[in-house]
């Protein structure tokens, strides 16, 4: 049977994280979970300070060609090697992930929805939508305790890149979505819909 593939999407500090982690608890072990963030492109070309300025926010910064090989081969029930990015170093590292297929696919990311290719691929597109002052906040909060970074960084990256990476190819991404989900995660009559319904259509297709 093909695996039901969940995408959900949204901006940084949205609460995607936290939507996929309440879906994955409600479905146990019968979830594979794809971040886009890992396959941003390899850049060995670039020293660390010249990768500390490059935009994160496009499309262009991901190899989406891998993850839709990926995508593929999950939905043929086939493992995948999954890169690992390394948020610190601004560049892929060289660990790799082994991700089994599962009944479930969930792929996170901002920008999956940008891509066409991506769309097709997903049999429910989500988008978690959260107001930017919250969102903010969240990622100052993220990007010094977990990723390594100064306030004044994720400041000058948030104006100069984030912002309006998220007005231009974000935001209108958001009509590609089946579903907007406000708050994400905390929001549980439509973490509560999205199981019910996650668990009609795997009934049916079983
Ligand atoms: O988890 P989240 O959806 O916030 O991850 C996406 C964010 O990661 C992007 O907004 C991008 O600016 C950030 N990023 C970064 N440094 C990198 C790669 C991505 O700050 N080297």
């Amino acid at each position: 049977m093909k695996p039901l593939v969940i995408g959900i999407a949204g901006g940084t500090g949205s609460g995607k994280t936290t939507l996929t982690r309440a879906l994955v608890a409600s479905f146990d072990e019968h979830v594979s979970v794809v971040y886009h963030d890992n396959y941003y492109k390899r850049r060995d070309d670039l020293n660390y300070d010249e990768r500390a300025l490059l935009n994160y926010d496009a499309p262009e910064a991901f190899d989406n060609e891998l993850l839709i090989q990926h995508l593929d081969q999950l939905a043929r029930g086939v493992s995948i090697e999954c890169p690992v990015y390394d948020y610190a170093d601004h560049n892929r590292s060289d660990e790799t992930l082994t991700i089994d297929s599962q009944p479930i696919v969930i792929v996170e990311g901002i920008l999956l929805f940008a891509e066409d290719e991506i769309c097709a691929r997903c049999d429910i597109k989500l988008f978690v939508d959260t107001d930017a002052d919250v969102r903010i906040l969240r990622r100052i909060k993220r990007d010094v305790l977990e990723r390594g970074r100064s306030v004044e960084s994720v400041e000058s990256q948030y104006l100069s890149t984030v912002k309006p990476m998220h007005e231009l190819y974000v935001e209108p991404s958001k009509r590609r979505a089946d579903l907007i989900v406000p708050e994400g995660g905390g929001n549980l009559v439509a973490l509560d819909m999205l199981v019910h319904r996650i668990n009609r259509q795997l009934e049916t297709a079983g």
